[in-house]
């Protein structure tokens, strides 16, 4: 079971680099690793390959937020293709930064172009939590924190 790597570590400080080889065992187990990691997080809605040691331009988001029944959605060398200007002060934390959380300006609506597990290209666009969640783990791939931006940061453990 791969370990979610905490602020700290340099891995989460890298650019994660592009993937290239699509459909070949090893980017299977990488993303199944991450679904098997995201799966054990009940506050967790996304995951960035660098947040389990892989520095790798892949992150993934749960059914709870993209319905595609069971499945997570992989998305692989994303980038923003089109963002609003207006953006909102959202609520953030990370699963990498345990247990802070704070304010951060997202832009409201997000398109993204990405490859999926086979090397297919798609878009989806996203507002509101989905447009946050693809600027929160697009900036994992390139070594970003929302604590890096954000306002009003507290630390809230869970109660016990
Ligand atoms: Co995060």
């Amino acid at each position: 079971m791969k370990k979610i790597i905490q602020e700290g570590d340099k891995i989460l400080r890298e650019k994660a680099v592009s993937v290239d080889n699509f459909d070949t065992p090893e980017l299977k187990e990488i993303v199944k690793d991450m679904f098997e990691a995201l799966n054990k997080e009940d506050d967790g809605v996304a995951l960035a390959a660098p947040q389990i040691s892989i520095s790798k331009r892949i992150f993934i988001v749960s059914p709870k937020i993209i319905d595609a029944g069971d499945e997570y959605t992989v998305f692989i060398n994303p980038t923003i293709i089109k963002q609003s200007n207006d953006r909102k002060k959202m609520e953030e934390g990370c699963l990498s930064v345990r247990w802070k959380y704070g304010k951060t300006r997202r832009s409201s609506r997000v398109t993204i172009s990405a490859q999926n597990i086979k090397g297919e290209d798609f878009l989806m666009e996203g507002s509101g939590l989905l447009a946050q969640i693809f600027q929160h783990e697009i900036d994992h791939l390139d070594g970003i924190l929302f604590i890096d931006h954000a306002i009003d940061i507290e630390d809230l453990p869970p109660h016990e």
